[in-house]
């Protein structure tokens, strides 16, 4: 079974939105630790998805804690909104903020909110080395962000141990968290090198047995 520390967050970008509540219950029950809500809108990234009133739908369906990653321009205007709307974790892209360490500080003066910024495959690790010890986790993206389904971009392998090396030298206890193409035969590889938070969307909610597939990530031995 997998470690307790390792929590599978289910991407809804890759669910039936006419059947959103019980796709939901269904990774809820089958075990999933957080709901990902992946904000998109049209400018940072090419795809719309969804605001702050369908995180707020969620919030209303689930117990489950939710991710809320944001694909946007501009995140400071939204993150009240998004906190509102009942956000857990909130991550903004590092290439979407000009004054990043002030957008973390505003997600952290939102006491319960856990604060987490997100790096695109080519943005190097080295930008987060100075907002580090402000965070509670990183998101490292292996795809390129606005769809989900590609496949995992194998050197974020390298990128998430050398995260991890830089995590431990500072001591801190900031989480890794990938998205990105990840399924229950890949996910041994990305908790191994240190990520401690892994999304799915395909390989849960484009599965024929979306619990089963949730249940083959949580059998995992690592
Ligand atoms: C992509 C999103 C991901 C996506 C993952 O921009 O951030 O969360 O939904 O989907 P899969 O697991 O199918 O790559
Ligand atoms: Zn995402």
């Amino acid at each position: 079974m997998l470690s307790e520390r390792i929590k599978i967050a289910p991407s809804i970008l890759s669910a039936d939105f006419s059947n959103l509540k019980s796709q939901i219950k269904m990774v809820e029950e089958a075990g999933a630790d957080l709901i990902h809500i992946d904000v998109m809108d049209g400018h940072f990234v090419p795809n719309i998805t969804v605001g702050p009133m369908i995180v707020k739908a969620v919030n209303d369906i689930t117990d489950l804690p939710l991710d809320v990653h944001l694909m946007i321009s501009n995140p400071d205007f939204f993150l009240s909104e998004f906190v509102n709307s009942g956000a857990d974790y909130i991550s903004v892209h590092f290439e979407t903020c000009s004054h990043l360490h002030q957008t973390v500080k505003k997600i952290k003066s939102f006491k319960k909110v856990k604060a987490g910024v997100a790096i695109n495959p080519n943005t190097s690790i080295t930008n987060l080395e100075d907002i580090l010890p402000e965070l509670d986790f990183v998101l490292v993206m292996s795809v390129n962000p606005g769809f989900s389904g590609q496949l995992f971009i194998t050197n974020t392998l390298e990128k998430i141990s050398s995260m991890k090396k830089m995590i431990n030298e500072r001591k801190l206890l900031v989480e890794i968290e990938v998205d990105g193409g990840i399924n229950p035969k890949n996910a041994k590889e990305v908790i191994k090198a240190g990520a401690t938070i892994l999304v799915a969307g395909n390989s849960i909610f484009k599965q024929k047995d979306i619990q089963s597939a949730v249940r083959a990530f949580k059998r995992l031995e690592v």
